[in-house]
């Protein structure tokens, strides 16, 4: 079984006081956890720095939210992979809020990957269907379909920088989860796809499940079959919801 890995994505929120305060909260949760789990935090961009320093030699793995594209150049307000390097442990790429608000397609998404991957980051790469697409049986192949162009061209050995959050579109923010079988099922056919492509030389894939995830049900998503972590919004803003999760993680 892979060590659990619990993630707070705390998208476009926080004060830097907050954002200083709330990551010596997780870094001090994340130790007393020790091995049992992995915990990585995702602020926002300008408190990426000071929240590293906060948490140096602690046991918490730092991410921004998204990268760029492209290394350099004129691209107003963007942040590159290999300016991301230096800070961060790893990056999310292709969270629906991009996909959506921003407008990335699936081959954008995929050259983020790349850049993220070259630029020696780790990428959580996030994949999910809408209501509409899930109500008409179509989620699995719209997972297959951002899986397969965001990850063309990668070769193998690149699969080890990967974690996949499973992420329904319609349960991120809304307090409606998807169910822990649903999760499980999406999880399983992920890992199917990942041995697909990348055979024996693939490292196995961590999947995680996002999309409401709380105090309530992540030991249930935790106990999933093929479920091996979250991707937490709103409940990693709060300290003790967050505390609570990662010790979910420990006791899995
Ligand atoms: P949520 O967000 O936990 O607030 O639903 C999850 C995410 O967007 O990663």
């Amino acid at each position: 079984m892979m060590t659990p890995f619990i993630v707070g994505n705390w998208k476009m929120n926080t004060s830097l006081e907050e954002a200083v305060a709330l990551a010596g909260n997780v870094a001090n949760a994340a130790d007393a956890a020790g091995d049992a789990v992995e915990v990585g935090i995702c602020p926002p961009f300008p408190w990426l720095v000071p929240v590293r320093e906060a948490i140096q030699a602690r046991s918490v793995r730092l991410g921004a939210q998204d990268c760029a594209a492209t290394n350099n150049g004129a691209f107003t307000g963007d942040v590159s992979a290999t300016m991301l390097a230096p800070v961060c442990d790893l990056v999310l790429v292709g969270h629906s809020e991009r996909r959506s608000v921003h407008g990335e397609t699936d081959e954008i998404v995929s050259q983020k990957v790349g850049k993220a991957i070259d630029a020696g980051l780790r990428v959580i790469l996030c994949v999910g269907e809408s209501k509409d697409e899930r109500d008409a049986g179509d989620a699995e192949s719209i997972v297959r379909r951002q899986l397969d162009t965001a990850l063309d061209g990668l070769h193998a050995g690149a699969s080890g920088a990967l974690t996949i959050a499973y992420e329904p579109v319609w349960a991120i923010g809304t307090g409606v989860a998807a169910t822990e079988q649903d999760a499980s099922e999406m999880a399983l056919f992920i890992d199917a796809l990942f041995a697909d492509r990348f055979g024996d030389q693939g490292a196995g894939v961590r999947v995680l499940y996002g999309g409401s995830a709380n105090t309530g049900n992540a030991a249930a998503f935790l106990a999933a079959t093929g479920v091996d972590g979250l991707l937490v919004g709103g409940a990693s803003l709060k300290p003790d919801d967050f505390t609570a999760m990662i010790e979910a993680g420990a006791r899995r």
